[in-house]
C-alpha cells in the first residue's frame, strides 16, 4: 500500500492568460463541475443532445454495478455525426484531413471527399460479405486509408480491431484470433527513415492458423514494384472500391452495440480486448475533444498518435471529426530527415493545437532547442500531453520552448479502458508542473487507500474513478471476469491501476502504474517519481528505475540512465546524480545503483518496460514482450 509517500508537492503555478478562460467552451471549471455534480444525467444529456440520434434515447444511464448502459434505446451511427452532419452543416468543403508522407507528399481530404471515400470502402466491405457485428482487423501504416477503413467499418456496423502497425506476426495473429476477424485490411509497406518496411509479409505469416479470416485487403503503395496479390484470399484495395457506389446508408446502431475492440497489454497474461460501444464512446470523445482542447472552427489540430492506439482512435479520428475539426496526420518519425520536421509542420500548416507524448518531448529536449527555435511556432495556442507522467522538467521545456510561455498545457490522464480523457487541467485553469490536474466535469476521480477511503493530501494512494462515465469499457472481449476485476479491486470504485497523490488544492499527480511501485525499507517509492528526479538533472535525458530484492531493505532502487549528448558517464557524475535525488526527493528515494545506458526497453507506444529491465537484471524470464519495440 502506498501509505507513506515521501513526495514533495511542487506548488509552482502557471496562470494562463485570462482570455483563454473567457473564450473557452467551458467557462469556469468549478461552476461546470458543480453543474455536473448537481445533476450528472442532465449534464450528459445536454452533451448528447448536441449529436444526432436516429431515434432518441429513453434513458441517459442505467447503472447496475458493475455494468453500465448509456443512452439506452438511442439509435445512432458515429460516422453520421463525423461525416453526414458536417457535410450538411456548412463544413462540406472544409478540410477534414491533411496527410503528409515522409517524402513530403501531401493528400488533403475535405469533409465531402472523406465522406465519399468512407462510403466507397464501406460498400467494398459489404461486397466481401461483411455485415453488422463482424470483426475487421485493420493493420495499416499511418495513411488516410487507415482512418477511412475505421470509419468504413463503423459505417456498416462492423467492429474494427485496429492493431498497431509495428506489431510482429505473433502479436498480430493472437489479436486476429482473439477477435475472430473475418477480414484484415493492410498495406504493402510503410515508409520510415527513407526505407520501405514491409507489412504484407507480416500479414502472410499472421494469418496462418487464423481460421476466421476470409479475406485480406491489401493497399498497394509501391506502384513500380507491386507486391503480388494472391487471389485465393487477397483483394486489392483499389479493386475493391472501383465500381462501387459513393453512397452507403449508415447502419442504424443501438447505443450499446459494440463500435470497436482495441487490445491493450495487461500487466499479466494475454492482451485484453477492450470493448467500446457506439453511443457512449461517441458522446465521451466528442465532449472531451470540444472542452479539453477547446477546439474552435478555425483550429488546425494535430494529434501525433498512431490510430493504432486509443489516443489515435479517440483524438485523431472520432472526437475531432465529430467536432468537424481539421486534423493532421503524418507518416514517419519525428527526427527524420532532421529533428525540425515537426516544427516545420507546425509552421507550414499553422497548427494551433498539438497533442503528443512525454517521450517525444523528452527526445526533443535531448536533441536541443535549436530545432524548434528555427521555426515559427506562433500559431500554437494549446499544447497537450498523454501516455505517461509529464515530469516537471519536460513540462517546463514544452511550456517555454514550444509554447513560448503563452500556451496552456493539458496533461491528460486516461486509458484505453476509459475511452476518453478523465483527469487534466482544463484550459484557462492554473497549471502545476508534474500534476495532471483534476477530474474533468463529468468525471469523479479520487486518490484512495485499498479500502476505497480518500487519502490525505500529500499521501500516495490508488487513483480511482467513482461513478460510471459514457465512454467506459463495457467488457473485455470474451473475458468478462477481467472486466469485473476493474470494479472489484477497490470497493465501490473503478480501479485504474495507477498510483497517484493529491495536493491540498485537489490536483492529482500520477506516479505511474501500481505495479511499478517499489517498497524500500517500508517506504513506498514510485518509479516515476525517482525517474522524474533524475531527469530534472541537466545531464540526464531519460531514466528508468526498478526495484531489486535486498536482504536488508526489502528492495533497493536501481536506476538506468541515458545521458544527454553533452555529458559522458563518470563516477563523479553518478555521485552528483545521487546527491541530486537526495536533495530533491530525500535519502529514502536514492538509488543504490546507477547504470548508464544507451537505450531503454520501451513499448511501441513509448512506455518504458521496467518489467523487462528488471527481468534482465535479475536473470529472469521477461514474460510477454510482444509490445516491446525493436
Ligand atoms: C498512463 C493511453 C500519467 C497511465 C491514453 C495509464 C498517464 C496508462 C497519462 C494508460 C498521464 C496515460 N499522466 N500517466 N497524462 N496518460 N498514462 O491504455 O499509467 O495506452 O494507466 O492509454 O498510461 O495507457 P493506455
Amino acid at each position: 500500500m502506498a501509505e507513506k509517500f515521501d513526495v514533495k508537492l511542487s506548488e509552482k503555478y502557471y496562470m494562463p492568460d485570462p482570455s483563454y478562460k473567457q473564450n473557452s467552451w467551458l467557462g469556469d471549471y468549478q461552476k461546470a463541475y458543480n453543474d455536473f455534480l448537481k445533476d450528472p444525467d442532465g449534464f450528459w444529456d445536454r452533451v448528447a443532445q448536441e449529436l444526432h440520434w436516429f431515434t432518441p434515447y429513453t434513458k441517459v444511464k442505467e447503472w447496475n454495478y458493475p455494468y453500465a448502459r448509456w443512452f439506452t434505446g438511442g439509435k445512432t451511427n458515429i460516422t453520421y455525426n463525423c461525416l453526414d452532419r458536417n457535410v450538411a452543416n456548412g463544413r462540406r468543403n472544409k478540410v477534414a484531413l491533411i496527410w503528409r508522407g515522409e517524402d513530403g507528399t501531401e493528400r488533403i481530404y475535405t469533409y465531402r471527399q472523406l465522406y465519399r471515400e468512407v462510403q466507397r470502402v464501406a460498400n467494398g466491405l459489404k461486397k466481401l460479405g461483411v455485415t453488422k457485428g463482424d470483426r475487421v482487423c485493420i493493420y495499416m501504416p499511418m495513411v488516410p486509408e487507415q482512418i477511412i477503413s475505421m470509419l468504413a467499418c463503423a459505417r456498416i456496423g462492423a467492429v474494427h480491431s485496429v492493431v498497431f502497425g509495428g506489431f510482429g506476426a505473433a502479436a498480430l495473429n493472437s489479436r486476429i484470433n482473439g477477435a475472430e476477424a473475418k477480414v484484415v485490411i493492410t498495406a504493402d509497406v510503410t515508409y520510415r527513415r527513407g526505407k520501405s518496411i514491409p507489412y504484407k509479409r507480416v500479414i502472410e505469416e499472421a494469418i496462418i492458423n487464423a481460421p476466421s479470416v476470409e479475406y485480406v485487403v491489401v493497399l498497394r503503395r509501391e506502384l513500380d514494384q507491386p507486391v503480388e496479390i494472391h487471389s485465393e484470399m487477397e483483394v486489392d484495395f483499389y479493386d475493391l472500391i472501383k465500381d462501387v457506389s459513393q453512397e452507403c446508408e449508415p447502419a442504424v446502431m443501438d447505443s450499446e452495440d459494440p463500435l470497436f475492440i482495441l487490445y491493450t497489454s495487461g500487466s499479466t497474461g494475454a492482451p485484453k480486448g477492450i470493448v467500446h460501444t457506439c453511443g457512449g464512446y461517441m458522446v465521451g470523445t466528442y465532449y472531451t475533444t470540444k472542452y479539453v482542447f477547446d477546439i474552435k472552427e478555425n483550429d488546425v489540430y494535430w494529434c501525433t498518435a498512431d490510430p493504432g492506439w486509443i489516443t489515435g482512435h479517440s483524438y485523431v479520428v472520432y472526437g475531432p471529426l465529430a467536432m468537424g475539426a481539421t486534423i493532421i496526420m503524418t507518416e514517419g518519425t519525428p527526427d527524420f530527415p532532421d529533428p525540425s520536421i515537426w516544427w516545420r509542420m507546425v509552421e507550414e500548416f499553422g497548427v494551433t493545437i498539438l497533442y503528443t507524448a512525454p517521450t517525444a518531448i523528452r527526445m526533443f529536449m535531448k536533441l536541443g532547442e535549436e530545432w524548434p527555435n528555427k521555426c515559427n511556432l506562433s500559431t500554437l495556442r494549446i499544447l497537450g500531453s498523454v501516455g505517461e507522467p509529464l515530469n516537471p522538467e519536460a513540462f517546463e521545456w514544452y511550456y517555454r520552448v514550444i509554447g513560448k510561455k503563452s500556451c496552456p498545457i493539458v496533461d491528460t490522464w486516461w486509458q484505453t479502458e476509459t475511452g476518453m480523457q478523465m483527469v487534466t487541467t482544463m484550459v484557462g485553469e492554473p497549471m502545476i508542473p508534474g500534476f495532471a490536474g483534476k477530474g474533468i466535469p463529468g468525471v469523479i476521480a479520487d486518490v484512495v487507500n485499498k479500502e476505497g477511503k480518500p487519502v490525505k493530501p500529500g499521501t500516495g494512494g490508488f487513483l480511482v474513478i467513482r461513478e460510471p462515465w459514457p465512454s467506459m469499457l463495457r467488457t473485455v472481449y470474451k473475458d468478462d471476469e477481467r472486466y469485473r476485476k476493474y470494479w472489484n479491486t477497490i470497493p465501490g470504485c473503478y480501479a485504474v491501476g495507477d498510483l497517484a497523490v493529491k495536493n491540498a488544492a485537489g490536483y492529482i499527480m500520477v506516479l505511474g502504474r501500481a505495479d511499478d511501485l517499489i517498497v524500500v525499507a517500508g517506504h513506498n517509492i514510485g518509479t516515476a517519481e525517482v525517474e522524474s528526479a533524475l531527469v530534472s538533472h541537466q545531464a540526464v535525458a531519460e531514466a528508468a528505475v526498478i526495484g531489486k530484492p535486498d536482504a536488508m531493505k526489502g528492495n533497493i532502487i536501481k536506476a538506468f540512465v541515458i545521458l544527454r549528448l553533452t555529458h559522458s558517464p563518470s563516477d563523479r557524475l553518478k555521485k552528483e546524480l545521487l546527491y541530486h535525488v537526495r536533495i530533491t526527493l530525500g535519502p529514502i528515494a536514492m538509488p543504490s545503483e546507477i547504470e548508464f545506458v544507451q537505450s531503454l526497453p520501451k513499448t511501441r507506444s513509448g512506455k518504458i518496460m521496467r518489467r523487462v529491465l528488471k527481468a534482465k537484471e535479475l536473470g529472469m524470464d521477461p514474460g510477454d514482450i510482444s509490445t516491446l519495440e525493436e
